[in-house]
């Protein structure tokens, strides 16, 4: 259930609605989003509670969510959520092109990237200071001095920058230099990392976790959600499964049913599901055209060379070819690329 309350209704209102609900035995979690008071619980069909609260001073709404969703669901909210990332919009009509090196590895690496991908079309720039590996012994990533060199780049190409935080003591630095907070796959449902997310202040990208189900990766968003960060782009970027011939399995279904069952937008990463750069250009296309909000891609000037995942990246001639597929397909979609 979620009872919203009035923007300008006064402390009072508010804990006599907590009270009422208190009384049924119902805790509600307080969050203000939007500037408006929320009070969620995970409680599901008291429909004899709600028609109560709704009678109540201060009580613009009541909406009780079929299922387990709450702030992520289209109940809370029918229309599309548009996340602004400095000039950028997420999830409305143009299609996004987020690109950049798997990992920021150098200055030179990294300004070769970001220059490549700003000219062949990208809206954003992705590079990642803080990797999470499989193997303590692979690299990295080069932490806080990765950070600067993406705010270097960002002001030689005007591309907004997005970055993933591993580890919730980084956080502060981490949503300071990026303009949207990347949560990845290995941290999908770190719970303290999530809620720390949700109040940086900044948009946050969250992946899915590779062994989520849909429904587990919208309540992870539902943890940034309930902290008052409204700006949540998910992102599917495949999943465990039986079959060995990609790295993981692109679930471009889930892109269909997340969008139907929630308002926020949805990028796909079809880099990280493949791990194969000839697969990376058809997976795209296959996004866009079950109506993902865009992709994110990994870019390096020389893949054979790359510090981490250098079997997925496409040069920046193959970014080229893709960014220009994906242009015919939605000019016939007629959707602009942001
Ligand atoms: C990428 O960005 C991740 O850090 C990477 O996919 C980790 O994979 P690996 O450490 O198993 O190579
Ligand atoms: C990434 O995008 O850099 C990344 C680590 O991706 P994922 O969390 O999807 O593996």
């Amino acid at each position: 259930m979620i009872v919203a309350m009035d923007r300008f209704c006064g402390p009072d209102e508010i804990e006599h609605v907590e009270q009422v609900m208190a009384g049924t035995d119902v805790q509600a979690v307080r969050t203000v989003l939007e500037g408006r008071t929320h009070l969620i619980t995970a409680e599901r069909d008291r429909r004899a509670l709600a028609s109560r609260l709704r009678l109540l001073p201060g009580v613009t709404s009541v909406v009780e969510p079929p299922g387990n969703l709450r702030l992520s669901s289209r109940a809370h909210r029918a229309q599309d959520t548009v996340v602004k990332v400095s000039d950028v919009s997420f999830g409305g009509d143009p299609f996004v092109v987020v690109a950049g090196p798997c990992a920021v590895e150098s200055r030179d690496q990294l300004a070769a990237t970001a220059r490549s991908v700003a000219l062949g079309g990208a809206a954003v720039l992705r590079g990642g200071s803080y990797k999470p590996r499989t193997s303590p012994y692979s690299f990295q990533g080069l932490g806080s001095e990765g950070l600067g060199l993406l705010a270097e780049q960002r002001a030689a190409t005007g591309l907004p920058v997005v970055t993933e935080v591993v580890d919730p003591a980084d956080l502060t630095h981490v949503a300071e230099v990026a303009d949207m907070v990347q949560i990845g796959t290995r941290n999908a449902q770190n719970y303290t990392l999530l809620r720390e997310a949700g109040r940086a202040g900044k948009p946050v990208l969250l992946k899915r976790g590779m062994a989520s189900t849909v429904e587990e990766w919208l309540l992870a968003a539902e943890y940034v959600l309930a902290e008052g960060n409204p700006d949540v782009v998910l992102c599917e970027r495949g999943i465990r499964s039986f079959e060995p011939s990609t790295r993981f399995t692109l679930d471009l279904s889930a892109v269909v049913v997340a969008k139907r069952l929630s308002h926020l937008p949805v990028l796909v990463d079809p880099s990280h599901a493949a791990g194969q750069a000839e697969l990376v250009r058809p997976l795209a296309l296959a996004a866009a055209a079950v109506g993902a909000d865009g992709v994110m891609v990994d870019v390096h000037p020389e893949p054979s060379t790359a510090l981490c995942d250098a079997g997925q990246a496409l040069t920046p001639a193959g970014f080229d070819e893709l960014v220009t597929a994906l242009d015919s397909l939605l000019a016939g979609m007629r959707r602009p690329l942001a």
